[in-house]
């Protein structure tokens, strides 16, 4: 059978190919073959490249040097087993490679979940390595399942970030900033900063010049500034920065603005991977990363990985309910289209209010 993998250069992520590959269906013994059906592409996708060997990305799904393969967010279709428990039919949501298929080996197998036991996973992120089971009489809804795959994985960021926050106080801030406002991840936290609101806070989105209007319309921020307009921000108010996409220019400007009005600086991506540089000495301070998948580890110790779940999908089906009219899924086919999509997102042309949705015929 003929499959089809995009490969990224790891030393320079503008440099890809796409590869034609033969899928063996030959198993070993409790592996399982998957046809990848559809997933998502965001700018989350790029930071996973640009952080490909610093968090280990790359380790997810190797590929002959100097090439890696972006981990994906989507839903999959077993078409072979040779693992007890798990039949040919069923599909399953979860972490994928950017690839028309996959060979996983399960473990942990539940009736709603498992785990990809392979060896090369074990020290990775457990939150990477769950995947869930879609009951095979789970009808069949295309707008929830695009949902799930373009905001599940960065509204669990939002969530957690929000949940961190909370516990913190804000680290005493009355104005939070959200920089890349008008990211998926950005938006998810100002919902539930709107939704869990205090007279005592001021949440204010930073987006660029473009999409200052988008950003507005959304209703969840109470102010919106352009990037050129950090300098309307008061300098007496304390003020925490949560920074979604590792814009050098606009950390150092929001830094040496505020001075030491700048209680917390968060950094949470660096999509604007070209724009990054490790920031030095800035006034206020000094930028944090926030790795969700860390304090997500904090929150299944202390709630169990199931209630932790529960309450990141609840929070979502209620922003899904309540407000997502301004998204515009688009579905793209096929890998040369798919690797147009990438490019695109990766310098910085993608429009937010489009959730792109990629499908590969292999
Ligand atoms: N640390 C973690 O665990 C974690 C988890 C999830 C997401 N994240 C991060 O959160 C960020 C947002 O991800 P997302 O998937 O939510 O994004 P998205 O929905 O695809 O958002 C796209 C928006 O992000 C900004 N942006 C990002 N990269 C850009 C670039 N290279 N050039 C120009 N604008 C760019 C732009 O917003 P503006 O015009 O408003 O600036 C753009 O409209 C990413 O950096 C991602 O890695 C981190």
């Amino acid at each position: 059978m003929q499959g089809t993998v995009y490969h990224l250069n790891k030393a320079d992520i503008r440099q890809s190919k796409i590869v034609n590959t033969d899928i063996s269906e030959t198993l070993a013994a409790g592996e399982i073959l998957l046809s990848i059906d559809k997933f998502a592409l965001t700018a989350n996708n790029i930071t996973y490249a640009a952080t490909g060997d610093i968090i280990g990305y790359w380790q997810f799904y190797p590929a002959p040097a100097p090439w890696g393969i972006v981990p994906v967010w989507g839903f999959a279709t077993v078409i072979a087993s040779a693992c007890d428990g798990i039949k040919a039919g069923e599909r399953l949501y979860g972490f994928l490679p950017f690839a028309s298929h996959i060979t996983m080996r399960p473990g942990k197998i539940k009736p709603g979940s498992f785990i990809d036991a392979a060896e090369h996973r074990a020290k990775l992120p457990p939150i990477y390595n769950d995947y869930l089971r879609l009951a095979p009489d789970t009808p069949a809804n295309t707008r929830a399942e695009d949902i799930q795959m373009l905001f599940q994985p960065l509204f669990a960021t939002s969530f957690l970030l929000h949940d961190f926050f909370m516990g913190e106080n804000c680290f005493g801030a009355k104005n939070i900033i959200l920089g890349s406002a008008s990211s998926k991840t950005a938006m998810g936290l100002a919902r539930l900063f709107a939704r869990y609101a205090s007279p005592d806070r001021t949440v204010i989105g930073l987006t660029s010049t473009g999409n200052k209007a988008f950003v507005k319309g959304l209703g969840d921020y109470d102010q919106t500034l352009g990037y050129d307009e950090i300098s309307a921000l008061p300098t007496d108010t304390p003020s925490l920065y949560i920074d979604m996409s590792g814009n050098a220019q606009v950390k150092r400007a929001l830094h040496t603005h505020l001075g030491d009005a700048m209680v917390y600086s968060c950094a949470v991506g660096i999509s604007h991977w070209d724009q990054f540089e490790e920031p030095g000495d800035m006034p206020g301070a000094k930028p944090a990363f926030f790795f969700a998948p860390d304090h997500a580890l904090r929150r299944r110790q202390d709630w169990g990985g199931q209630v932790l779940q529960q309450k990141i999908g609840t929070e979502l089906i209620d922003w899904a309910k309540e407000g997502m009219s301004w998204l515009e899924v688009r579905p793209t086919h096929g890998m040369e289209n798919a690797a147009q999509i990438f490019a695109d997102i990766r310098d910085g042309k993608a429009n937010p209010q489009i959730g792109h949705v990629i499908s590969l015929d292999a």
